[in-house]
C-alpha cells in the first residue's frame, strides 16, 4: 500500500514577492533558503524551510501563466498543500480505483527529478493537493 509520509510544502500565491517576504521572512523571522525563477511555470518561487517541510511563495512573472490566471480569478492566498508519498504511481492507481478526480492522471517530472501529480480540489473539499515522491 502506498503511504503518505509527510507534509512536504504549503504553497501560497502572492502578488508582490518583496511585500510577502516582509511578512514571512522579516516579521515572522523564517529563513529564506532560496528565491528562484521557474521559467517553465512563468513564476518566481521563494522557499522558506521549516522542520522538514517548507512554505513556498509563488508569484507569477507573466500575465498568461497558470498562476497569474489563478491570482486574477481567486486572489492571493493558499494555493496548494503538498504531501510526500512513498509510491506515487501506486497512490494514483489507488485514488483512481476509488473514483477520486485527478488533475494529473500520470506523475509529472519536476526539473529536480521529483515526481509529482495534482489531485482535483473537488475531490478534497476545495483544497488543491499535490503529491510528491522525492
Ligand atoms: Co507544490
Amino acid at each position: 500500500m502506498p503511504r503518505i509520509k509527510a507534509v512536504n510544502h504549503v504553497a501560497v500565491v502572492v502578488e508582490d514577492m518583496e511585500k510577502s517576504l516582509a511578512f514571512w521572512r522579516d516579521a515572522l523571522g523564517m529563513e529564506l533558503r532560496g528565491l528562484r525563477d521557474v521559467p517553465a511555470e512563468k513564476s518566481q518561487v521563494a522557499f522558506l524551510p521549516l522542520s522538514g517541510a517548507e512554505v513556498e511563495l509563488v508569484m507569477p512573472t507573466s500575465g498568461d501563466s497558470g498562476i497569474a490566471k489563478y491570482l486574477a480569478k481567486r486572489g492571493a492566498g493558499m494555493h496548494h498543500l503538498c504531501l510526500e508519498v512513498d509510491d506515487i504511481d501506486g497512490m494514483l492507481a489507488q485514488l483512481k480505483s476509488k473514483g477520486v478526480r485527478l488533475i494529473n492522471e500520470e506523475p509529472r517530472i519536476a526539473v529536480d527529478g521529483k515526481k509529482y501529480a495534482f489531485i482535483h480540489p473537488e475531490a478534497a473539499g476545495g483544497v488543491l493537493v499535490e503529491l510528491y515522491q522525492v
